[in-house]
Order: structure tokens, then C-alpha cells, then sequence
């Protein structure tokens, strides 16, 4: 047994689960008159309805004082003061410095890190500047048309989601690109399209040796090489984002053009570092400013606010209580805008690399579920995709819904069919559709009774299905910057009461290694044996189809 399951807020919650889970959501609406405004709140921008959970007062009572029994309270003040919370790297774990716009001072190992933040701050100001308004110029002199980001994973997927979110702010003028895939295919593509004389490349890596990213970055230099011909020109052409000066300058790229960040800033929380570049970049970086203000305003709400009105709080122990009691596998998000087409596989990142843990902090195997599978797509087209197994489905999947009140610029006509559609679906999940409503609207199309009692299991919706909806005013650089960080947020929440280390990522490493191994394996057509006979058959088949 370990510190979650010996709280008694976990028996008193298996308790309650057993008394609570075959309560419809239909007959709790209609109990309570006041559970929409009792279960819902507004933090800055952000307004969260979460009534349409399984969950009574009891239930959310019971989950703030398993958190408050957990520490979470501590060790939210132990993340935001620089203690080393990343154990098992023994790092600070400090993305809320990066876009702390009050500059409190914020130490790690004494030192306040608010100075150098706000150096690269001013370093990126200056470059994205001089990017944008035609100042920094290829070897030819001419400017930049278009930038080519060359990362992976926490280095490719913030921006990428970032830069088209926020697509509405970009000038027509800069291209942003993104290349991650060590499938060379990604990169020719990408370069295709371009010209060398007018791309500029920001090679975005934390440690500056992932493999696909060095694989890209060399190929991107020899492409640049092969019509620039002089190395010099690359310092026009290539600037670095890493923690790693020695690499950076063993790869060929000046320290000049090198924009640090810290081992505090974990890969897949770092796009509010110098990471964001390729964001700052497109739209500027009085609006990447904006970006991390709406972030700080966020991160002010966490620090400050009492568990029970607290949002990133109440979305982690939503989780918690459907992987933990309900034992639902995965968790959809489902943003009800085209431009956040990229959160899901962001967030997939931010959740599953950060919980998908199951030894706690003290190194024992919890006994426990821990993160869930995260997946999700833009409504409405997931509607006309797996929606159908969210209404109908035997499996429960909580789903959050996403969408901004107005978007400048959109047919308001249109607007509010995104608009009728986000509220429909969440209706119908709560609500579902009983036997008798389908034989009464059955009756009502003048169907027969024989007709009728052969389709009608097919066309009722249990419902009770789980969501929480949450609307913001509009896409901005401002409440992007809130919704990301609410996310990370209920990521910590999460992670603090399963006592695990969310900041840290060893389970990317073994396959990683074994690639490293099997790669020279496959140089010549000599049969392969040391491995398992499925890996030993793969590789021997593989080689059999490629030197025929
Ligand atoms: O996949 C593991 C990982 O370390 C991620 O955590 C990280 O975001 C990604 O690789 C890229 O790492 P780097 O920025 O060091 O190239």
C-alpha cells in the first residue's frame, strides 16, 4: 500500500464511488436545481462548467482533502520556489519562471534565475526584430522568407501547436515550418518548397542529441552548403536553441546565434523558453509576450487560489477520480477550433510523458492507476469520426470541451452551428436517450411495432457520459498562453497525488538505445541472430525486401 491508497480520503472515496457510480447525471440535474452554478467557475479568462461530472458535493469534498492529505498545497509551493522536485534528475522544475511577468525573484541553488530569463528575453526580442522586419538577411542579403524549426518531441510539438493557433496573428511575409521525423521524407518535403538563399533554420533541442533532430539539422546544412557553398554563410542560416553551448559549436553554429535555456525547463514545458522562438517569430514578440502573460496570469491562479475554486485543481482531481474509481483508460480532449487542431497531440506529450509513471516518489510500484491515454481532435470533425463510440461505446471516456465565445473574423452564422454543435454534444453525452424517447419518436414517424422493436436498442444512448466544458472569450496570444498552462497545472495536480515524478521521462530511453544497436545491423544483408525471433525475423525479412 503506498501514501495515496493508505489516505483515508481513498477508502472514504471508494465508499462514496460505490454509493455515487449508478447515479444517472439526468436525475442529479433534476435533483439539484443549482448544479450548474455550484459546479462551475471563471478563473481570468477561462470559465470551467464541470457539472456535467458523476460527481455530488461530497465527491469534490472528499477529492480537495485527498489533495490537501496528499501535500498537493506543498508541493505546488515547492515547484513555484525552485526546490528540486525532479528527483530523479535532481532538477528545479521552474517553466513558471519562464513567463513569471512579475520577475519575483526565483531561485535555483541560491542563484535567482529572473536575470537570465529576461536576458534571452531581450536576445529573442532583438532576433525576432530583426528577422521580421528585414534586417537579418541570408548570404545573398536578401531577407527571410522562411524559418524551418528542427526539433522533436517537447522542442517541436509546443510551437508547432502554437504557431497554428495563433496563425490569425502571423504576417504574410515569414513561413514557419516544423520538421521532427528522422523519416527523411519530413525534411526533403519541407525543403522542396524552399529557397536556400531566404531560410533560416533554428535547430531546437534541449540536449542537442536527439538523434533525428542531429540527422535533420546535418542534412538541412549540407542542402544549405550544397548552393552556399561557404561555411561561413551558415551563421547567417542556422541559429540554435539548446542548453548545450559545446554541442551547438561542435555542430558548426556560433554561440552568437545560440539562445540558452536552463535544465529547470523540462522538453515538453519549454515552449514559453527560447524554444518558442518559431512563436515569437510568427507573430511577433510583443504577442509571445502575451502568450507568457496569459500563462503567469494562470500560474498566479494555481499559486493562489484555495483548492476548492482553484481550475487546474479541480481538472486533475476530475482525472484522478475517473482513472482511480470509474478505472477509464483514456481522456479526450476535444477543442472546438480548427486553429487548436494540434492541442491534443500537444497535451498527448505534456500528460503522457509526464504521468505515465508507475513507480512513486519514494521508488515503490503504486498500486494505482496513473495517467491515462490522451487523444482528441478538433470538433466538429470528430463528430463524424469516433464520437459515435463515445456515445454508444461500452467504454466511459471523460471529454473535455474547448472553444472560444467568438473568433474575430468568423461567419457568425457558422460560429454558432461550432457553437450549437459544442453544446449538443455535451447535452447528449449527460442526458442520452431512453427507450421511451426512441419509441415515442419512432411512434411519431408511424413506424410498426415490429419495426420498432428491432431498431430501437440500437437508436437509445445510455448517456451519463462525463464532460467539462470550458469557454474562453477569444483566441489570443493571451488566453492560449492560460489554457496551456491550466493543462500543465492539472498535469502537476495529477502527478502530486500519485506521488510520482511527472518531470522526469526514462521510458523513452530503452527503445532508443536498442535502435542505436540494431541501426549498424542493418548496413549489409548478413542474416541477423541476436535478438528474439520476431526481432531477428523482422530485421532478416526487412533485408530480404530492401537488397532485392
Ligand atoms: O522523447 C524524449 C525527449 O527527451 C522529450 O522529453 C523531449 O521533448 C524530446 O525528447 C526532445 O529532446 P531534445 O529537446 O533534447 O532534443
Amino acid at each position: 500500500m503506498s501514501g495515496l491508497t493508505l489516505s483515508p480520503y481513498w477508502t472514504k472515496l471508494k465508499e462514496h464511488f460505490s454509493r455515487i457510480s449508478d447515479i444517472h447525471m439526468r436525475d442529479m440535474f433534476t435533483a439539484d436545481p443549482e448544479r450548474f452554478s455550484s459546479f462551475s467557475l471563471q478563473a481570468g479568462q477561462i470559465f470551467l462548467d464541470y457539472s456535467k461530472n458523476r460527481i455530488d458535493r461530497e465527491t469534490m469534498s472528499l477529492l480537495f482533502g485527498m489533495a490537501r492529505d496528499m501535500g498537493l498545497e506543498d508541493k505546488t509551493t515547492a515547484m513555484f520556489s525552485g526546490q528540486k522536485i525532479n528527483t530523479t534528475e535532481q532538477r528545479s522544475v521552474l517553466h513558471v519562471a519562464l513567463r513569471n511577468r512579475s520577475n519575483r525573484p526565483t531561485y535555483v541553488d541560491g542563484e535567482d534565475v529572473m536575470p537570465q530569463v529576461n536576458q534571452v528575453l531581450d536576445r529573442m526580442k532583438d532576433f525576432v526584430h530583426g528577422v521580421r522586419e528585414g534586417h537579418w538577411r541570408g548570404w545573398t542579403g536578401e531577407p527571410v522568407k522562411d524559418v524551418v524549426n528542427i526539433g522533436i518531441g517537447g522542442s517541436d510539438l509546443g510551437p508547432r501547436m502554437a504557431v497554428k493557433a495563433l496563425d490569425g496573428f502571423s504576417g504574410p511575409d515569414l513561413r514557419v515550418h516544423f520538421v521532427s521525423n528522422v523519416d527523411p521524407s519530413h525534411l526533403e518535403n519541407t525543403l522542396a518548397r524552399l529557397d536556400p538563399r531566404t531560410t533560416l533554420f533554428i535547430v531546437a533541442s534541449k540536449t542537442f542529441t536527439t538523434q533525428e533532430t542531429m540527422f535533420n539539422a546535418a542534412r538541412a546544412k549540407d542542402w544549405l552548403l550544397e548552393s552556399a557553398k561557404n561555411q561561413e554563410h551558415i551563421a547567417r542560416h542556422f541559429v540554435a536553441v539548446s542548453t548545450n553551448t559545446p554541442k551547438v559549436q561542435e555542430f558548426g553554429i556560433d554561440p552568437q546565434n545560440m539562445f540558452g535555456f536552463w535544465d529547470w525547463v523540462g522538453g515538453r514545458f519549454s515552449l514559453w523558453s527560447a524554444i518558442g522562438l518559431p512563436i515569437a517569430l510568427s507573430i511577433g514578440m510583443e504577442r509571445f509576450e502575451q502568450l507568457l502573460e496569459g500563462a503567469h496570469e494562470m500560474d498566479e491562479h494555481f499559486l493562489n487560489t484555495p483548492l476548492e475554486n482553484n481550475l487546474p485543481v479541480i481538472l486533475g482531481l476530475l482525472s484522478i477520480w475517473y482513472t482511480n474509481f470509474f478505472k477509464t483508460e483514456s481522456h479526450a480532449l476535444l477543442p472546438y477550433s480548427q486553429y487548436l487542431e494540434e492541442f491534443p497531440a500537444y497535451m498527448q506529450q505534456g500528460e503522457m510523458e509526464s504521468n505515465g509513471k508507475r513507480i512513486t516518489l519514494q521508488g515503490a510500484e503504486v498500486d494505482y492507476e496513473t495517467g491515462p491515454v490522451i487523444w482528441g481532435a478538433p470538433g466538429t470533425n470528430g463528430q463524424h469520426a469516433f464520437y459515435q463510440l463515445l456515445h454508444q461505446g461500452t467504454r466511459m471516456i471523460p471529454c473535455d470541451f474547448i472553444i472560444f465565445a467568438r473568433q474575430p473574423g468568423h461567419d457568425p452564422v457558422q460560429h454558432r452551428l461550432l457553437m450549437a454543435n459544442y453544446l449538443a454534444q455535451t447535452e447528449a453525452l449527460m442526458l442520452g436517450k431512453t427507450s421511451a424517447q426512441v419509441r415515442q419518436e419512432l411512434e411519431s414517424q408511424g413506424k410498426s411495432s415490429h419495426e420498432i422493436e428491432k431498431i430501437l436498442p440500437h437508436k437509445v444512448f445510455p448517456g451519463n457520459k462525463p464532460s467539462n466544458s470550458i469557454i474562453l472569450p477569444e483566441l489570443t496570444p493571451r488566453t492560449l498562453g492560460a489554457l496551456i498552462a491550466l493543462y500543465e497545472h492539472k498535469v502537476f495536480v495529477q502527478g502530486a497525488l500519485w506521488d510520482i515524478n511527472s518531470f522526469d521521462q526514462w521510458g523513452v530511453e530503452l527503445g532508443k538505445q536498442l535502435a542505436r544497436k540494431i541501426e549498424p545491423e542493418l548496413e549489409d544483408d548478413s542474416e541477423v541472430t541476436d535478438h528474439d525471433s520476431s526481432t531477428n525475423g523482422l530485421i532478416n525479412k526487412w533485408k530480404a525486401m530492401y537488397w532485392s
